[in-house]
């Protein structure tokens, strides 16, 4: 099969590098792409919302599968575009990709289906927000609408900073029409647990399990970013609250969208809260979160490019995925500054000591290929991952790892996976 896949970042990395060991797969494609997807995939030079360049390279090109990285052009209608034109492609189409880009669509679903999430209430106006807030208990948390680069969500310990919140999203429109619509939530605690299931529209499998490391500094301190690490399985994801969950969310919000006509077809995210009532739903993605794929993938045995037909002909029943009895740990490289001021183009030593070595990855995101070699192109530059018999071999060999790469202002958080000790 020819296949196609749509991003840039370490997420698309991790996928391109599994797509590659697929028996399915024999020219890969990637676009944009970057200078370690390189190794396995021809790279275009087409951005991921030129939907039109895209189906326009696929049809040329006879690509037999497109698999899509990104949330934005799921949200924005690629897998209509696609399908329009007769193109196979992995992902769901705009009407169930929604749960991902309306925080008030997900929500009102949830509460629709009895789905376990925090209170919250939607407001269309500042005023009426404001009006909500004299009332509230704090701390509350604060939601813009639409898709926000993760950066939509306020957690506000007074009125006065909520007040000021609600401003930021719905006057000041930081986070542009996503903030046009707000959602006021129940400020929640408990551990987080990131669980990404595939979808065939009626049937869902959920992977192992995962964490993620959002917050620039060590101690879950600074400000939210991308992901700055991420491990796998999450000791705290025990056999009980896999149970409760499998009972009471993920089939029943597969069930709910089919229900509302939205069949879901690719990657559902549950980004799951273990709370003391119980474990609940903070979020919903519609694809492989990140940096979780770089943890998820390398640690699954299935031929993935037989699970994504699977999914698109609506057979995943007849699939079992497996994962090894291992554990996995990514420490993400940043540049120093991220996620706001941080300086590019420094070249980047120590790459070919990921060459041959079994079990660790140098999966690239800000990285750009010179005449001189690979130089820094972004704030997350790459994700060293490595795998061990348990989460603290893998953590030890993902430092270790982290250790092999140079490059000037190098940042990482030292205590990516430092939860573990405590299960
Ligand atoms: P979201 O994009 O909805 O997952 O929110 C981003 C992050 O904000 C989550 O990963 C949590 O750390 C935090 N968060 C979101 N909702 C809540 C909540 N109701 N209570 C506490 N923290 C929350
Ligand atoms: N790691 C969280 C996300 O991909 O949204």
């Amino acid at each position: 099969m020819k296949i196609l896949i749509v991003g840039s970042g370490g997420r698309e990395h991790a996928i391109a590098h599994k797509v590659s060991q697929s028996k399915l797969a024999d020219q890969l494609y990637c676009a944009p792409g970057n200078a370690g997807i390189e190794e396995y995939a021809t790279c275009v030079d087409i951005g991921v919302m030129d939907f039109d360049g895209l189906a326009a390279f696929a049809e040329r090109e006879k690509i037999d599968l497109t698999v899509i990285g990104p949330d934005d052009p799921l949200v924005a209608g690629i897998a209509d575009v696609f399908e329009a034109k007769n193109l196979r492609i992995f992902g769901p189409g705009k009407n169930a990709a929604i749960i991902e880009g309306s925080k008030a669509f997900s929500k009102e679903l949830m509460k629709k289906y009895n789905i376990p999430t925090a209170a919250y209430e939607i407001f269309d106006s500042p005023q009426a927000a404001y009006a909500y807030l004299d009332i509230c208990k704090f701390p509350v948390v604060l939601k813009a609408d639409g898709l926000a680069l993760g950066k939509g969500v306020l957690i506000c310990n007074s009125l006065e900073e909520a007040k000021a919140g609600v401003k930021t999203i719905m006057v000041d429109k930081q986070f542009g029409a996503a903030g046009d619509r707000l959602v006021v939530e129940e400020f929640m605690t408990g551990r987080e647990v990131s669980v990404l299931a595939f979808c065939d529209g009626t049937n869902i499998i959920p992977m192992t399990s995962a964490q993620d490391h959002k917050r620039a500094k060590d101690g879950d301190k600074g400000l939210n970013t991308g992901g700055m690490g991420a491990f796998s399985p999450s000791p705290f994801y025990t056999p009980e609250v896999d149970a409760f969950c499998k009972r009471y969310i993920y089939q029943a919000t597969m069930e709910a969208m089919k229900a509302e006509g939205r069949d879901f077809k690719g990657i559902l995210f549950f980004g799951l809260m273990l709370t003391q009532n119980g474990t609940k739903v903070l979020e919903y993605n519609a694809r492989f979160g990140d940096p979780e794929a770089q943890v998820v993938l390398p640690r699954m045995k299935n031929d993935i490019v037989e699970v994504f037909n699977a999914c698109i002909d609506g057979k995943l029943d007849r699939v079992k995925l497996e994962f090894e009895d291992n554990a996995a740990v990514c420490v993400i490289l940043a540049s120093e500054g991220y996620p706001v001021h941080y300086e590019k183009g420094f070249s980047i030593k120590g790459l070919e000591s990921f060459k041959d070595k079994d079990g660790f990855y140098a999966f690239h995101a800000g990285t750009r290929k010179t005449e001189t070699g690979i130089v820094t192109n972004g704030g997350r530059v790459l994700g060293i991952t490595a795998t061990g018999k348990d989460l603290r071999e893998a953590r030890r060999n993902a430092y270790m790892a982290a250790g092999w790469v140079t490059f000037e202002n190098k940042y990482m958080r030292n205590d990516i996976g430092k939860a573990i000790d405590e299960a």
